[in-house]
């Protein structure tokens, strides 16, 4: 994993959205897996910013979302699709019928993760995925136990994530208990891998996720079997790794050809 250590929530946020800008512009036609929740959202916002500059252009993407909530309707508010329209799929030109997202009000909820596996392999697999971390180590919805091989598939949350999300929905209670989420064997299959974590209640994660064991206990360990993942952080975020200077001087040395995203 290559470890970037940013001075502060901002600039890792930019760091990450620039990576990702300079990624479209060298391919494309790309496939994106897209994260939602709280830490991605300046990066989005960061992209309307380039997209508007005329820096980036989404015209020709696919994306594919990591998770939804079982039984949210499209267009709930604190649905994931809601959520990516109003943060970036409506103020860019990415056409609607290429951004894809797990159905959580299929009749057939194991069907529709077939359905959405086959899509992604149709689409010739996700080129770039952009993940945030949960304080429990989570990737996508998947949480402590997953298997490291799991698909999509659904989800139940545990009471710490309907915790974490409560401020969203007003309280616990109308939180959704179950999600349909890409696995962790899904999400290992995307070509290359950003992570982006910020704030102090992050550092654990972010330390047993780089420096821990591989385990399902931390869902986001399993990146360590990934040959390409740069896990962006701010000093908060970063501030439990015990290898944090040499992180630094690693990206202090970095060759210039290593520094553009290919
Ligand atoms: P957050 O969620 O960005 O809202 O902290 C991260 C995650 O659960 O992956």
């Amino acid at each position: 994993m290559e470890v970037v250590i940013r001075q502060d929530r901002r600039d890792a946020e930019r760091y990450t959205a620039h990576f990702m800008a300079a990624f479209v512009r060298s391919h494309p036609g790309c496939v994106l897996g897209l994260a939602t929740g709280g830490t991605p959202e300046a990066v989005y916002a960061e992209l309307v910013r380039l997209y508007r500059k005329g820096e980036v252009d989404f015209g020709a993407v696919t994306t594919f979302n990591l998770d939804e909530y079982v039984g949210l309707p499209p267009e709930h508010e604190q649905s994931y699709r809601h959520y990516m329209a109003a943060r970036l799929f409506n103020a860019v030109n990415i056409p609607e019928e290429r951004t894809h997202f797990p159905d959580g009000t299929a009749q057939d909820i194991a069907a529709a993760c077939r359905a959405y596996e086959e899509a992604i392999r149709q689409a010739g697999g996700i080129d770039l995925q952009l993940l945030g971390i949960g304080r429990d180590g989570h990737i996508g919805f998947n949480e402590p136990g997953s298997s490291l091989a799991s698909r999509t598939r659904i989800k139940t949350l545990t009471a710490a994530t309907i915790r974490d999300n409560a401020r969203y929905f007003g309280s616990e209670d109308a939180v959704p208990r179950h999600v349909v989420t890409m696995g962790i064997g899904t999400i290992c299959e995307a070509r290359r891998i950003i992570m982006l974590a910020t704030g102090a209640n992050k550092a654990e994660a972010i330390a047993a996720m780089v420096e821990g064991p591989v385990t399902a206990m931390v869902p986001a360990s399993a990146l360590q079997m990934h040959p390409d993942v740069v896990v962006v952080v701010d000093e908060e975020a970063g501030s439990k790794l015990r290898l944090a200077d040499y992180y630094r001087w690693v990206f202090e040395h970095k060759p210039d050809w290593q520094r553009v995203v290919r």
